[in-house]
């Protein structure tokens, strides 16, 4: 019963309701233009379901995190989001302001405004409980424009803040159908008959990477971990394999090296991690392209090498369930992509129920004109694993809290 204890659009009574909508349009952008909208078209089925049913809509969001350069306002969301619906889609660059509370008071039935970034403001940036957040200067001063709280933004489920957890604990909160087709795709993982259970993890976001490892290992939700970029030369040189002076500067560079004993601790613990035998490595100088078995590197490490991927691939033939998040390598290079594109192949033949998460497996999904095999794409990238390693996301819990305190579900 994967939404148990949580209501949905179906539990309320829309006409005429200023609702606000927690959604995630953080996309991939260069400078103010965004590289890919698939998130923010997920959302579209729940914005016109809100629309048909009369209500009106404030839609809030964040985007990248300060300091980054993806940390950018909303207004390319709000006209590609014009486009998607069809309708204008207001905006207004600001967030909890007078501007942004006038905006909202004057909202009519059928009409949607997008606020700015939420993510401007300091408070939405610490994670906290549920009942701090809704003591937040953004919750004390926007819950009272609003009848309901609908929260649509699985991609950032995983964490606990103020537009999170705080909205639904003094507003009626619901999911959105996004978030409730996301929760009831994945639950499928926690099926013991749909064993083994094979995870392929590459990507950035390391350090997130690790402590959701450590939650599926104790939790014992996957058979096995195959692991691909950054996180498998992490894994290597735990295991005390020197990647060559390159590989090992620039994992020292990255942080990475500290996350050494850490991912130790993991494999003496007897952590299902499979690693690499092989990379395709690049040498910088002149330009060269290899296959090079991991324990003489020379070049530096692009993506994964053709007997791993046939290594992989055995191990994925075998699996009922597939959960794959992050690119192999640097796909971005076509001459670095084959690695991802095999395993991604490797997957949707094996006629495992499959779950990919991340824009990278999308576009190659689509490149090998394969998608009718997929069982589902999830629009999270670290919420989709911290789900998966049988953590309750803090959106969901705050759902649930809202569901019983406000009496929306029997
Ligand atoms: C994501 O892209 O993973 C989500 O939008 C959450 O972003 P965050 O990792 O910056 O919280
Ligand atoms: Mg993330």
């Amino acid at each position: 019963m994967p939404l148990e204890g949580m209501a949905t659009l179906d539990d309320v009574n829309l006409e005429g309701k200023k609702v606000l909508v927690r959604v995630d349009f953080n996309s991939p952008v260069s400078g103010e233009e965004l590289l890919d909208d698939s998130r923010i078209r997920a959302h579209v089925p729940t914005i016109k379901e809100l629309l048909d049913k009369g209500a009106s809509i404030v839609l809030i969001s964040h985007q990248g995190r300060p300091g980054e350069p993806d940390f950018i306002t909303l207004e390319p969301h709000a006209a590609k989001l014009s486009k998607l619906l069809g309708q204008t889609v207001q905006f207004v660059d600001d967030v909890m302001g007078p501007e942004a509370r006038k905006r909202i008071k004057s909202l009519k039935p059928g009409e949607v405004l997008l606020l700015d970034n939420v993510r401007f403001l300091a408070e939405e940036n610490i994670n906290a409980p549920p009942e701090r957040q809704a003591e937040t200067y953004l919750v004390r001063r926007l819950a009272k424009l609003f009848d309901l709280y609908v929260n649509d933004a699985f991609a950032t489920a995983h964490r606990s803040q103020p537009s999170i957890v705080g909205f639904p604990m003094v507003l009626p909160g619901v999911m959105g159908r996004l978030m409730q087709r996301e929760v009831e795709a994945l639950s499928k993982i926690f099926n013991p008959k749909e064993s083994p259970k094979v995870f392929v993890l590459g990507g950035g976001k390391v350090p997130d990477s690790l402590s959701i490892i450590e939650n599926i290992i104790q939790n014992k939700v996957a058979d096995r971990i195959l692991t691909t970029g950054l996180l498998s030369e992490l894994f290597l040189v735990a295991k005390g394999i020197d990647l060559g002076d390159k590989n090992m500067k620039f994992l020292e560079r990255k942080g990475i090296l500290s996350l050494v004993p850490k991912a130790r601790r993991l494999l003496l613990m007897g952590a299902p991690i499979d690693v690499p035998v092989d990379y395709v490595t690049l040498d910088e100088e002149t330009g060269e392209v290899k296959v090079e078995p991991v324990y003489n590197l020379t070049g530096v490490i692009r993506d994964i090498g053709p007997a791993t991927v046939k290594m992989y691939s055995e191990l994925i033939k075998e699996a009922k369930i597939v959960v794959m998040r992050g690119p192999a390598g640097v796909m971005e290079d076509p001459r670095f992509r084959t690695g991802t594109k095999e395993l991604v192949r490797a997957a949707l033949e094996s006629g495992a129920f499959t779950i990919f998460g991340g824009g990278h497996l999308t576009a190659v999904i689509e490149e090998l004109g394969m998608k009718e095999r997929v069982g589902h794409i999830s629009t999270g990238g670290g919420a989709l694993l911290a789900f998966l390693s049988g953590k309750e996301l803090p959106a969901l819990s705050a759902l649930k809290v809202s569901a019983s305190k406000f009496g929306l579900v029997k």
